[in-house]
């Protein structure tokens, strides 16, 4: 009984970053992120203010640009010049890819992982994902888990037009030709490489079904990449293309998340952070908006936010380095940023009673699809795959979505384009 009572207090103590010692021993951090957007500018103030009441000394580093790419290049820059920020905003298998490299070992946060038990806290899912050394240890810390494969639409847009959330590709393809023919943008896009992969994914894996995207996305078999299934998901993307404005090219993803507020526009599909911009301008789903998984066989694309910590020298970053982990993984913590972020918690025994009515199928959807073989790593958002490969896909869906290339030549090129990089 002491003996648990004990644990409790030192459990309490830790995910208060007490156990770092008094306030001016707290650390400092350097912290590299690309949460600029109004909803993502919300939900990191969650952890800053954190960070602060804790003792701790926050240096920002935005790198503005949706899905990171900037910041990966920035971030980049950064460790090959031999200074690496306190932590970064990094994801997925690129995590593996910088301990390859010998930069982030000896893994300071490991230990605070272990006195807290993370491995209790997360799915084996999510915590492999945190994990170097031979997935031996923890080197970084998820704060939620993204959901991707979402269409977002105005309701009084779609009330106006007689209009419900489409349930198959080819009820949407109905809904948006209607919606264009009064004279609405059916679908709010930015063509940025990043943005034109994200809906490129939800697609695959809705026209391609589960097992496909596993094999053409993750396993990069190369008869699924260059495939008569892939010439099927690309002609969806024609048709999809044929849905945007002239305005697209160019525009970041929160502009055209704006365009579906203000009834410009009808549909986005993009990730649930889009979310946290309708949440940071007061609309509430359901009666300002819906949100709906893009139609597929219970599939889910997951995507989960994590920093990793780099190998630090000086007692006071590495102080930062853990105190900033014990607190991304506080269980208020990923239930106050994710309500901002738009996001569900990556930690396993956080309520969801205080969450909208998308966070809860999203955590519902995400159970099931665990179950039934159709939770699946996002790659347009760094999960599925390391960088020299991620770039490849990105490059071809981009280019065809951008020009008139057909859809069998950008099959072909899909699968050329991975093999070379590999
Ligand atoms: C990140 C999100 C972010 C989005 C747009 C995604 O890759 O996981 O946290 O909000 O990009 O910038």
């Amino acid at each position: 009984m002491l003996n648990r009572s004990l644990k409790i207090l030192a459990g309490t103590l830790v995910s208060a970053g007490l156990i770092y010692g008094t306030a001016s021993a707290a650390g400092e951090a350097e912290v590299l992120h690309w949460w600029t957007s109004g909803g993502e500018a919300a939900a990191l103030k969650v952890l800053k203010d954190d960070f602060a009441k804790n003792g701790g000394t926050w240096k920002d580093m935005p790198v503005a640009g949706g899905g990171g790419d900037a910041a990966m290049q920035t971030l980049k820059a950064r460790i090959v010049a031999g200074d690496p920020p306190t932590a970064a905003q990094i994801k997925g298998p690129s995590i593996q890819e910088w301990d390859d490299e010998g930069v982030v070992g000896p893994y300071a946060i490991d230990s605070v992982a272990k006195a807290e038990n993370w491995d209790a806290l997360l799915s084996s899912q999510v915590a492999n994902h945190m994990k170097c050394d031979g997935f031996s240890k923890y080197c970084a810390a998820p704060v939620n888990i993204h959901r991707i494969d979402w269409f977002w639409a105005n309701k009084k847009v779609l009330d106006a037009n007689g209009l419900k959330m489409p349930t198959s590709w080819d009820e949407f393809n109905a809904a948006a030709r209607k919606l264009k023919a009064a004279g609405i943008i059916p679908l709010a896009h930015g063509s940025q490489p990043w943005q034109d992969a994200t809906v490129f994914e939800a697609v695959a894996l809705g026209i391609g079904g589960n097992d496909f995207y596993q094999k053409a996305i993750v396993d990069l078999d190369m008869d699924a990449l260059g495939g008569p299934t892939m010439v099927k998901v690309f002609d969806q993307m024609r048709i999809l293309q044929g849905f945007t404005d002239e305005g697209s090219p160019g525009r970041d993803w929160n502009v055209a998340t704006g365009m579906v507020m203000n009834g410009k526009a009808a549909f986005q599909i993009m990730g649930d952070w889009a979310k946290g911009e309708f949440t940071n301008a007061k609309m509430k789903p359901g009666i300002d908006y819906y949100c709906l998984p893009t139609p597929s066989d219970h599939g889910y694309l997951y995507n989960v936010d994590s920093f990793i910590f780099y190998s630090m020298k000086g007692e006071s970053k590495i102080e930062g380095q853990k105190l900033l982990a014990s607190l991304m993984m506080g269980k208020n913590f990923q239930k106050v940023f994710n309500l901002y972020k738009g996001s569900i918690p990556a930690r396993l025994d956080v309520p969801m009673d205080e969450f909208d009515m998308c966070a809860k199928g999203s955590a519902a959807d995400l159970n099931y699809s665990a179950m039934t073989g159709g939770l699946l790593p996002s790659f347009a958002h760094g999960m599925a795959l390391r960088l020299a490969q991620k770039g490849a896909i990105q490059d071809v869906v981009t280019e065809h979505f951008n020009s008139d290339m057909s859809s069998q030549e950008a099959a072909k090129r899909l699968a050329k384009a991975v093999k070379d990089s590999m």
